[in-house]
């Protein structure tokens, strides 16, 4: 395993891969659990060289206490990146290192992917996402970069900004790992109390049925009854159930064919935001 704590440092690293090495890059903010580390296997699976990296991004927190709160756990993470691979290379750099000309968050014409959902709720979250994920693309100039399908909307937004950009990577997509009681991995399910975290596994339940139902109902009638059954439940609060195309994730007026839809929740379990989304045809 090789730590790459500043720009040089990867400079050199990469100066010394062959020409023909495929770069493989899984861009993280640590705190690592399965989910990150499925894409890490993919990237390994697929490339000669894996870098990982692991930054808390500030430019895409819109609120400082979480980023203040944001879990920092480098060495356990290390350890679980060594479990996998002895190969991998860990480009891990401070605040100062990424923002040498201060903290600054570039605008991207996302056409309209950043205006709705987590972007409706989270002012110029996924401008600050655009830019960390631009900058680590230059940086490392990878041959393959790897998100989770967890963060749907994230994902949908790097490709744009990478067709936008013109950068030379393909941006690969992973399905969402989830705990056996299907609730998404996420680090923040870390804050559950254990029987919060039985209770979340209701999120990925009832995202099960709306897709049957979607198979035979309207998309209205649908979120009308994933609504109701939130509202129903003691415990969890639904933010939002919002049913797109998966390419412009615009909300769905009325079913067409050959168009791919998902459906995305974002919910509450006490005090931890929890996201999830599904694929319902
Ligand atoms: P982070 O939340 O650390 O997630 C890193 C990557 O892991 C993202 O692509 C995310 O979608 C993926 N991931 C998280 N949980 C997952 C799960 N249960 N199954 C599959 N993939 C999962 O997302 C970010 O960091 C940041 O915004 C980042 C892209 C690194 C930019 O700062």
């Amino acid at each position: 395993m090789i730590l790459l704590r500043t720009k040089k440092e990867l400079e050199s690293f990469l100066s010394l891969t062959k020409n023909n090495d495929e770069i493989g890059l899984v861009p993280t903010m640590g705190a690592l659990h399965e989910g990150h580390l499925s894409l890490v296997s993919k990237a390994l699976s697929h490339n000669q060289k894996v870098i990982v990296s692991i930054f808390v991004n500030p430019t895409q927190f819109n609120n400082q206490d979480d980023l203040i709160k944001y879990p920092k756990t480098l060495e356990a993470d290390i350890e679980l990146l060594t479990q996998i691979s002895s190969e991998l290379a860990i480009f891990s750099p401070t605040v100062e290192e990424i923002y040498a000309d201060g903290v600054k968050t570039k605008s991207y014409q996302f056409d309209g992917l950043d205006k709705v959902m987590e972007g409706e709720f989270r002012d110029d979250h996924f401008n600050g996402v655009g830019t960390i994920v631009e900058m680590l693309l230059r940086l490392t100039k990878p041959t393959r970069a790897y998100f989770g399908e967890k963060d749907f909307q994230q994902l949908q937004i790097i490709k744009k900004m990478v067709k936008l950009q013109q950068l030379p990577v393909t941006i690969i997509g992973c399905p969402i790992v989830r705990e056996p009681n299907g609730l998404a991995m996420s680090s923040r399910n870390e804050r559950l109390t254990k029987s919060m975290r039985n209770e979340a596994s209701f999120i990925y339940k009832t995202l099960q049925t709306a897709k049957l139902k979607f198979g035979t109902k309207s998309a209205p009638k649908v979120i009308e009854w994933v609504q109701e059954k939130f509202d129903k439940h003691d415990s969890l609060k639904l933010e939002y159930i919002e049913i797109t195309d998966v390419e412009t994730l615009t909300p769905i007026q009325r079913k067409q064919k050959n168009v791919k839809y998902r459906a995305f929740v974002a919910v509450y379990a006490d005090d931890v935001r929890l996201i999830d989304n599904i694929a319902l045809n």
